[in-house]
């Protein structure tokens, strides 16, 4: 048997007894009373700081193609549970579950589809809750909004574009593109530091300025452009998906003196890898809902369980307004069919289980990487499981083929600095409100950056004190 616990830093923060022995002890206890043949299993402890998240306390997840299985377990609920009596559960029966699709990858998964409707029906689930998507985020709000460090990344700008000028070499137009606006409100910051310190510095920069708000959400557009009207002849919006920005940003190749990104890396689809025992697999999971609550679900909208992923999949296809027109017996008002949504959001679930790789090479990345790009990484040594950030991976690739040879890409979010904090800490999936959140990897995207000729570094956010996030910075080599 091997158990990994990766919760590190709680061994030494709490007590012995609040964790590693509440937690694995148990499950080690269980297991002995069991016929499980003990060589078979790996038990794994994570400190699922999500308080909102996709796991339940104990899950079995099974090796293929044999018999061997992964046991694991939330250390941080380990206290107010029965682990030892769950895992004895789970190992004799398979446990009651309503699943909403078949087994697949991370990126096909359809919390994917969830994510989405959050963001374009933003405003509905804001007035069901009473709060808004900041509050969620790390600091309780978009370290984007900070004038300090939006201020610092102006004055870079200038001094760069002070330097072409004077070579005779910057262009007419100065662009600027922001990915994943959100309710704009660092757009807004951005463009009102920009504005003033233009006005200070002389050079009439502003009027020149094309800020580009994107987003995949036309409603999350609609609020930003709202946010920023007093900026409106300086920005455009576009609608696009942050994983592929040149498909409507072509034009824009080679043009970008900045592209700002915060918060959208850790929200875009990733699929996890694992390598354990020397062997790479790939974890595929699909969506439930437990029975118990999913008969409460089914209830609270007259419908019988059986009819209940066939309801979840018209909302993610419809959107909870549609829904409620649709199927008025069930949902008699739009505030119905929100609380079906959220209500199925929360109880929601994913179970998984690893798939061997025939080989790293037969696995797609991005559209130009293949899994061998992540051979240094996921065999750095003892066991390991990692995003793969494919939708980030992706994004930034794009995103560099549009920054102008003195461009620069800024992107502030949740990244994982060293592959080695896969071994000592969960990085997600997490849910924040309507959303899904995973930690980047940092070194898979520096990696591909370098490759590509592009400095990547990495920096704790410097203007605020506590917290996780880290800047990125991307910008040609000289
Ligand atoms: C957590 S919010 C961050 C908003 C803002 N940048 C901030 O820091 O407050 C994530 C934003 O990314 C957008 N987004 C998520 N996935 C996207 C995708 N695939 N393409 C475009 N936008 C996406 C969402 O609609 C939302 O506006």
């Amino acid at each position: 048997m091997l158990i990994d616990f990766r919760p590190h830093a709680r061994l030494r923060r709490e007590q012995p007894e609040d964790c590693f022995e509440a937690s694995i002890v148990p499950v080690v206890t269980a297991l002995k009373g069991s016929s499980t043949e003990l060589s078979k299993v790996r038990v794994v402890g994570d400190w699922v700081h999500y308080r909102n998240n996709f796991r339940d306390v104990v899950d079995i997840r099974p090796i293929l193609p044999g018999e061997d299985f992964e046991i694991a377990v939330d250390v941080r609920r380990a206290n107010s549970s029965s682990i030892g009596e769950l895992t004895s559960t789970l190992l004799s029966r398979q446990p009651d579950r309503v699943f909403l699709e078949e087994w697949g990858t991370g990126t096909e998964s359809l919390v994917w589809r969830f994510n989405a409707l959050y963001w374009s029906a933003l405003d509905l689930w804001e007035k069901a809750t009473g709060r808004g998507y900041e509050q969620a985020l790390p600091g309780e709000e978009s370290d984007a909004r900070n004038r300090a460090a939006a201020g610092e990344l102006i004055l870079e700008l200038f001094a760069a574009w002070d330097r072409l000028g004077a070579d005779a070499a910057l262009p007419e137009q100065l662009y600027i593109v922001e990915l994943g606006v959100g309710n704009g409100g660092q757009a807004k910051v951005f463009l009102d530091e920009f504005r003033e310190l233009d006005r200070r510095h002389g050079k009439g920069y502003y009027a020149r300025l094309h800020y580009l708000m994107c987003d995949y959400s036309t409603h999350v557009l609609d609020l930003a452009r709202e946010t920023v009207a007093e900026h409106a002849e300086r920005v455009s919006s576009f609608a696009l998906d942050a994983t592929r920005p040149r498909t409507s940003l072509g034009f824009m190749q080679g043009k970008a003196f900045l592209i700002y990104i915060s918060n959208v890396y850790d929200n875009l689809p990733t699929d996890e890898l694992a390598y354990l025992g020397g062997r790479t697999y790939q974890v595929h999971s699909r969506a439930y809902l437990p029975s118990e609550e999913a008969a409460a679900l089914a209830a609270s909208v007259s419908a019988s369980v059986e009819e209940l992923p066939g309801f979840v999949h018209k909302l993610l296809r419809l959107g909870p307004s549609l829904l409620a027109d649709a199927c008025p017996g069930h949902f008699p008002d739009v505030e119905a069919a929100i609380r079906f949504w959220q209500q199925a959001w929360s109880i929601l679930r994913l179970d998984e289980r690893y798939v061997p790789l025939s080989g790293l090479d037969s696995y797609t990345l991005t559209d130009s990487l293949t899994g061998e790009t992540l051979r240094p990484l996921l065999e750095s040594g003892a066991d390991i499981r990692m995003h793969v950030s494919n939708g980030a991976l992706a994004s930034f690739e794009d995103s560099l083929a549009l920054l102008h040879p003195f461009g620069k890409l800024v992107c502030h979010d949740l990244f994982v600095n060293d592959v080695g904090d896969y071994r000592t800490a969960f990085r997600g999936p997490g849910k924040y409100d309507g959303s899904v959140v995973n930690w980047v990897n940092g070194p898979l995207l520096a990696h591909v950056g370098r490759r590509r000729g592009f400095d990547v570094n990495y920096e704790r956010f410097r203007h605020r004190n506590g917290g996780n996030i880290v800047t990125m910075t991307a910008q040609a080599r000289d």
